[in-house]
């Protein structure tokens, strides 16, 4: 796992690379399979910016052809716990919103609040299908009813950062996801 000098903070390993490398396989496979005979476009929409990795990765192994797009959401009041309430800083802005089946693609979904309202948004805002996919999944923590149509991987309620995933806007280029170490956070 040496990287750089952040795997020190890191507790340990929970998601390697090779791991994530076949997660992103399955679940494009799935997307091909699944939105193959669709009428419209096939848009990918990154939630800036914790899914900015595992974007580029999985928008790679689609063959499918898609569009990608982007938002920027934020929900969380300090820097380890959510907030609930969510604000739109970087808004979808397209004309072409009824022709698109849009796949949300987020990297954790921790009380589901951000997805929940991500998605009656989208479809308020008259896309033609929303369905939402996430790397990791703490379910644990859900506050609101919510599940994803794609998750790659289940995880306990730990605080874990890499691969997108930061803590105050470190370890995002870490190409896994770690735990990050309690005395980093808990100061
Ligand atoms: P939700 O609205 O509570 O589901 O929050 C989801 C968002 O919280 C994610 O997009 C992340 O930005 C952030 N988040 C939740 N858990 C973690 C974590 O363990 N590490 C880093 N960010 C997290
Ligand atoms: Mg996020």
């Amino acid at each position: 796992m040496r990287h750089s000098v952040l795997d020190n903070d890191v507790e340990r390993v929970l998601v390697s690379a090779e791991e994530i490398d076949r997660i992103t396989t399955e679940i494009a496979e799935k997307i091909d399979n699944d939105y193959k005979d669709i009428e419209g476009k096939l848009v990918l929409l990154c939630i800036l910016k914790g899914s900015v990795v595992f974007m580029g990765d999985l928008m790679k192994k689609i063959s499918l052809p898609v569009e990608i797009d982007f938002m920027k959401v934020s929900s969380y009041g300090s820097e380890t716990q959510t907030s609930g309430r969510i604000k739109i800083h970087l808004d979808l802005n397209r004309s072409d919103i009824s022709d698109c089946n849009i796949l949300v693609v987020e990297d954790i979904i921790d009380s589901g609040k951000t997805l929940s309202y991500l998605t009656d948004y989208l479809k308020l805002g008259g896309a033609k299908s929303v369905r939402t996919c996430t790397l990791l999944d703490k379910p644990e923590r859900r506050e609101v009813d919510f599940q994803a149509d794609y998750v790659g991987r289940q995880i306990p309620d730990e605080f874990v950062v890499g691969y997108g995933l930061d803590y105050a806007e470190k370890y995002r280029a870490l190409p896994y996801v770690g735990i990050l170490k309690r005395c980093i956070y808990e100061k």
